[in-house]
C-alpha cells in the first residue's frame, strides 16, 4: 500500500510538471485540478501510527510546540479557566446542559460545546454557541444534537473519519492528517514522509493536504458532505472534493478564507507552483513571520493596502457558513 502510494504521488509530480509547462506557456489555459494523481474514495481506511508513538521519538523537536498547536487543540477538555464554559454555567436554565459538557471545539475566538455520544467515534454538539466578543448565542431552545457533528464537522476537526459510519478514530487533528500514512523507515530516509525537508512535495500535494480542511466552501461529490471522503496525504483532493474557485466566489469571502482559496487556485488551476501555504506558514511554530520576506505579488493586497506601509492593515471579520460562526 505504501509503495503504491509513493509511486502514485511521484507520478503526480510528473503529470503536474507537464501541466505547469502548459500553464506557463502564456495561452491563459486553465488546468483541470482533477487531472493528476489518485485518491482513497471507496477504499479501506488506513491504519496509522498515532501521535503518541510519533512523539516518543519527536518529543524534543515537536512535543513542546505541539501541545499548544491549534490543530491539536481544536477539540480538547475544557481548561479550568475556560471563559466559554464559565459563560454557559451562568444562566440557571443552562446549568444542567453545562454540567454535561465534556469537550470544547474551537481554540480561537469561537467555541462550541460537546459531549461524548453513546456510539463509538461520535460526539453530540450543543446548539448554544459562544464567541469572545459577544458571549453566548442561540440560547433559545437549547439542545444536544446527536447527528450534526458527524455529518457536518467531524472531517475537519477530528482524525480519520470512516465515510461509512462517519465515526472518527481520534478527536482533534493527529499527525496523520498532514503527514499521512507514515513508515518508520522514514527515520533513515526522510524522503519517505510527506512534508519533510528533503521530500519537496509538489505544490498541488501541499494544496491538497492543507485544503482538505481549509477549503470551507467545498463538497465531496461521493458523499455530499462538506468535508472530504477518506482523504490521505498525497492524494489529489480535487478529484472528489468540489469547490468553486471562480473570482466571484473568492471575492465573497473574508481575507481569512480568500487568501487560502486564492493560493489553491493559483496552484491547481493556474499552475503557479512557486508559492504554497508553506511559503508563508510554519505550522509547528504557528508563525507567519517568513511571509514578510516574499516578493510583492497580487495576493498581498488580499490583506495589505496596495500602497503604503504594510504595518497598516484593513480590519476584517471572519464568518463561515460551514463552521456556523
Ligand atoms: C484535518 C484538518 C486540517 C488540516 C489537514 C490542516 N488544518 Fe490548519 N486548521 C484546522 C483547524 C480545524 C484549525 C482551527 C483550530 C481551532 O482553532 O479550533 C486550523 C488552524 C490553522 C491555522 C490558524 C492557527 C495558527 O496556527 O496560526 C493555520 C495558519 C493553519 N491551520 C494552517 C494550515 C496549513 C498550512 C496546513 C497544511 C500543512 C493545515 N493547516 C492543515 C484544520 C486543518
Ligand atoms: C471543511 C472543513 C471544516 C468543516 C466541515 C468544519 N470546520 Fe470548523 N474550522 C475549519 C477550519 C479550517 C478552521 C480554522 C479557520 C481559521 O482559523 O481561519 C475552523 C475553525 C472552527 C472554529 C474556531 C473558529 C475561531 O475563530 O475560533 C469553530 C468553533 C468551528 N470551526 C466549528 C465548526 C463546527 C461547529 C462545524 C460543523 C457544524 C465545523 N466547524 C465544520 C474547518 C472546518
Ligand atoms: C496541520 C498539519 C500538520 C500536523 C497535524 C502535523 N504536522 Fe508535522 N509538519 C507539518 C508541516 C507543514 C511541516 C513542514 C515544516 C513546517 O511548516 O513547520 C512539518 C514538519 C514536521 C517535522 C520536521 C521538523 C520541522 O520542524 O521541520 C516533524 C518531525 C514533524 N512535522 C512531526 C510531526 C508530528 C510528530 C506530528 C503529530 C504530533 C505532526 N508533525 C503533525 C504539518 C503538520
Ligand atoms: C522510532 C523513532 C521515530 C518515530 C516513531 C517517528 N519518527 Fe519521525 N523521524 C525519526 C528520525 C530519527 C528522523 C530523522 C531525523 C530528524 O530529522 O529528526 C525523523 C524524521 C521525521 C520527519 C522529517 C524531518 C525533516 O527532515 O524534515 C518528519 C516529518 C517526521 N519524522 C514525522 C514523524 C511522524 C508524523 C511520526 C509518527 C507518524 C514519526 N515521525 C514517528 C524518528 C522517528
Ligand atoms: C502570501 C503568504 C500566505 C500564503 C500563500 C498563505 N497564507 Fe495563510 N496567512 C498568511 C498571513 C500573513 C496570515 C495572517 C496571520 C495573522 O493574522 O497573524 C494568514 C492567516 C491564515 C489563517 C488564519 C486566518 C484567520 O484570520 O483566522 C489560516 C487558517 C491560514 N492562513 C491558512 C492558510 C492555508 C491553508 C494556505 C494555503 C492554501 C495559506 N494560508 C496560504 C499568509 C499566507
Ligand atoms: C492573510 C493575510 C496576509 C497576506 C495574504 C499577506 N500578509 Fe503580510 N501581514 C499580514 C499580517 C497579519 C501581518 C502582521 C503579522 C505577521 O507579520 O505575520 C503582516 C505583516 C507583513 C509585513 C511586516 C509589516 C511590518 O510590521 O513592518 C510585511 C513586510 C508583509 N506583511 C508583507 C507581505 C507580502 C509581501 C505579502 C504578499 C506576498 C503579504 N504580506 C501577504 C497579513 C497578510
Amino acid at each position: 500500500m505504501r509503495d503504491s502510494t509513493i509511486l502514485l504521488s511521484s507520478l503526480g509530480v510528473v503529470l503536474c510538471g507537464l501541466y505547469v509547462l502548459r500553464g506557463d506557456s502564456g495561452t491563459g489555459k486553465q488546468l483541470d485540478p482533477a487531472a493528476w494523481g489518485s485518491d482513497h474514495v471507496g477504499k479501506p481506511m488506513l491504519e496509522y501510527v498515532t501521535g503518541d508513538e510519533c512523539l516518543f521519538c519527536h518529543r524534543t523537536d515537536i512535543g513542546p510546540f505541539w501541545s499548544k498547536n491549534r490543530h491539536q487543540r481544536t477539540i480538547r477538555e475544557p481548561e479550568p479557566d475556560s471563559a466559554a464554559l464559565a459563560a454557559l454555567k451562568k444562566p440557571a436554565e443552562l446549568k444542567s446542559l453545562a454540567d454535561d459538557v465534556q469537550l470544547l471545539l474551537g481554540a480561537g475566538n469561537h467555541s462550541r460545546f460537546l459531549k461524548k455520544d453513546s456510539s463509538y467515534g461520535k460526539l453530540d454538539l450543543l446548539s448554544v454557541t459562544w464567541d469572545r466578543s459577544g458571549g453566548l448565542h442561540k440560547t433559545e431552545k437549547p439542545h444536544w444534537d446527536g447527528r450534526k457533528f458527524a455529518d457536518a464537522c467531524a472531517g475537519c476537526h477530528t482524525t480519520a473519519v470512516d465515510p461509512q459510519t462517519r465515526a472518527f478514530s481520534a478527536v482533534a487533528l493527529d499527525c496523520y492528517t498532514c503527514h499521512g500514512s507514515v513508515t518508520l523507515d522514514h527515520s533513515k530516509n526522510t524522503q519517505l514522509i510527506h512534508l519533510s525537508k528533503k521530500r519537496h512535495d509538489p505544490a498541488s500535494v501541499i494544496a491538497s493536504i492543507c485544503g482538505q480542511c481549509h477549503v470551507r466552501t467545498g463538497k465531496a461529490k461521493s458523499t455530499g458532505l462538506p468535508y472530504p471522503n477518506n482523504f490521505v496525504a498525497g492524494d489529489n483532493l480535487f478529484r472528489d472534493f468540489q469547490v468553486d474557485l471562480s473570482e466571484k466566489a473568492l471575492q465573497a469571502l473574508s481575507p481569512a478564507d480568500r487568501h487560502v482559496l486564492e493560493n489553491i487556485r493559483d496552484v491547481v488551476v493556474l499552475g503557479k507552483e512557486e508559492t504554497t501555504c508553506l511559503s508563508c506558514h510554519e505550522v509547528h511554530k504557528q508563525s507567519t513571520k517568513k511571509h514578510r520576506r516574499l516578493l510583492e505579488s497580487p495576493s498581498c493586497v488580499t490583506c495589505h493596502n496596495a500602497t503604503g506601509s504594510k504595518k497598516i492593515r484593513p480590519a476584517y471579520e471572519v464568518h463561515s457558513h460551514t463552521c456556523e460562526y
